[in-house]
């Protein structure tokens, strides 16, 4: 077999079980001797979000973001790893990469705008990595397509999300509906205010605690065409025409307004600084604040929200008024959020009705979304096996929630670590008042 057919045969049977860590990574080894180190990086990142191959997965992932130059998160998935115990390797890593970053090894991560520059990535790219179990925005084709053709690819299907799907957040719907809905659905009342629409929220959070899923939801709530653009993918596979494609794409948004445009992974778009890449960001950000700029003035039906799980990476230029003005904290699920996501996904399941989730609720403190929707997919297997075992169907039981329960864990822990230090010592201009408030909150301080 060629190293393409064994490479295709694996992404296959990833798409299968995407949740084999230990063949993500075997997958990810095959790529960098392929060559094809971001897609190596790709296949990393999701083998380290399982918790059975995090360790192993972010060994391989820093040394391999230290070499592309993604040094930022190179150091944050570093810290990370150690969290997880300690590690000879990992610590000289971490001091590798500070050295390279220029800054003495035992302070805090830097903040904006010294982010650190990103190495350029060959255009175009080979087909990315198959997507993780989460969902992930339309998959952009690696061909040259015509600016229009694709910019048309971003839509997501018309899967309809309201806030009433979302559990908890109760704060981040109120000011997305003040900010975001009202000026659309009222401009008059808006207005006598004197509040001017326009610019747009920029969340941020541990993983999968609804970013997303809430961005979708806002776009149900208007009954707006939502369109989601992974900036990483701009950056990484249209190197050199990222810039074009932007304006497309907000052309797009225009013409089929009302739209939400949703940046994902804005982070992406980090570097301000460094030698080559420079000035590939420097027009990139450039075109996409004037396109910002334009919304305001010449389209009020395009609303914009952003992503991150880094904001300390994000460019300060868009967090100027009229910009990503506001910068929201999306926090792992409260209590009562805990208990409905969970009692709505178990319901789902033959016998889930009749569970009682209380005593999960209580141990899934700091639990993302996307864990609690794992953990109950976890519980229902079990007893699926058991159907399939006996081609009658079984219930799902009490004990097969605390088996799943036993086998899993938060997967938020290594984000709040990382956070806190930037809480901690890069809190300037209080930017980060509301993720010390939340650290305080849940005893992470
Ligand atoms: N508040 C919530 N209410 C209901 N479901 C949720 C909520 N938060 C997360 N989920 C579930 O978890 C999944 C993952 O959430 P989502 O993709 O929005 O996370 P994210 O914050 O965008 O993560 P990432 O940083 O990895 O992009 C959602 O598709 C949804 O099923
Ligand atoms: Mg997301």
């Amino acid at each position: 077999m060629t190293d393409a057919t064994v490479l295709n045969a694996l992404a296959q049977a990833l798409e299968r079980d995407p949740r084999n860590g230990a063949l993500w990574i075997h997958y990810a080894e095959l790529l960098v001797a392929a060559g094809r180190a971001e897609d190596a990086a790709s296949a990393l990142r999701t083998a380290a979000e399982l918790s059975a191959t995090r360790k192993q997965a972010l060994g391989k992932l820093v040394p391999l973001l230290r070499e592309q130059g993604k040094l930022a998160e190179a150091l944050i998935r570093a810290e990370a790893a150690l969290e997880l115990g300690h590690d000879p390797q990992l610590a000289r890593e971490i001091e590798l990469i500070q050295a390279l970053r220029g800054a003495p090894s035992e302070a805090p991560p830097a903040t904006q705008p010294s982010s650190p520059p990103r190495a350029p990535a060959a255009t175009p790219r080979p087909k990315a990595a198959p997507p993780s179990e989460e969902l992930a925005p339309a998959e952009i084709a690696p061909e040259p397509l015509a600016d229009d053709e694709w910019a048309s690819q971003f839509d997501w299907g018309d899967l309809r999300l309201t806030f009433a799907d979302v559990a908890g957040l109760d704060d981040i719907k109120r000011q997305i509906s003040l900010r975001i809905i009202a000026p659309f659905k009222q401009p008059g009342v808006f207005e006598a205010f004197g509040r001017k629409g326009g610019g747009g929220i920029l969340l941020y959070g541990p993983p999968g605690c609804g970013k997303t899923y809430i961005a979708r939801a806002t776009a149900g709530e208007l009954g707006a065409r939502f369109v989601s653009v992974s900036i990483h993918d701009v950056v990484d596979k249209y190197w050199g025409e990222s810039e074009k494609l932007i304006h497309a794409l907000f052309e797009h948004a225009r013409r089929s307004a009302p739209t939400v445009l949703f940046f994902d992974e804005f982070d992406a778009l980090a570097s301000t600084r460094g030698r080559e890449s420079a000035q590939f960001f420097k027009t990139l950000v450039d075109q996409l604040l004037q396109e910002m700029d334009g919304v305001k003035a010449r389209n009020r039906d395009v609303l914009l929200l952003a992503a991150t799980n880094v904001p300390w990476n994000v460019d300060s230029a868009f967090r100027r008024p009229g910009r990503f003005d506001r910068v929201l904290l999306v926090t792992p699920p409260d209590k009562a959020a805990r208990e409905s996501m969970l009692a709505e996904r178990l319901r789902a399941l033959p016998g889930g009705e009749a569970l009682d989730v209380r005593g999960a609720v209580e141990k899934t403190e700091l639990y993302s979304g996307a864990d609690l929707v794992a953990l109950a997919e976890r519980a229902g297997e079990r007893a699926l096996e058991r159907s399939l075992a006996s081609g009658k169907v079984h219930r799902v039981e009490p004990k097969d929630l605390e088996r799943a329960l036993a086998q899993s864990r938060a997967s938020t822990l290594e984000w709040i670590a990382t956070a806190r230090n930037f809480a901690r010592y890069a809190n300037e201009g209080g930017q980060y008042d509301e993720l010390v408030d939340y650290l305080k909150r849940i005893k992470k301080w």
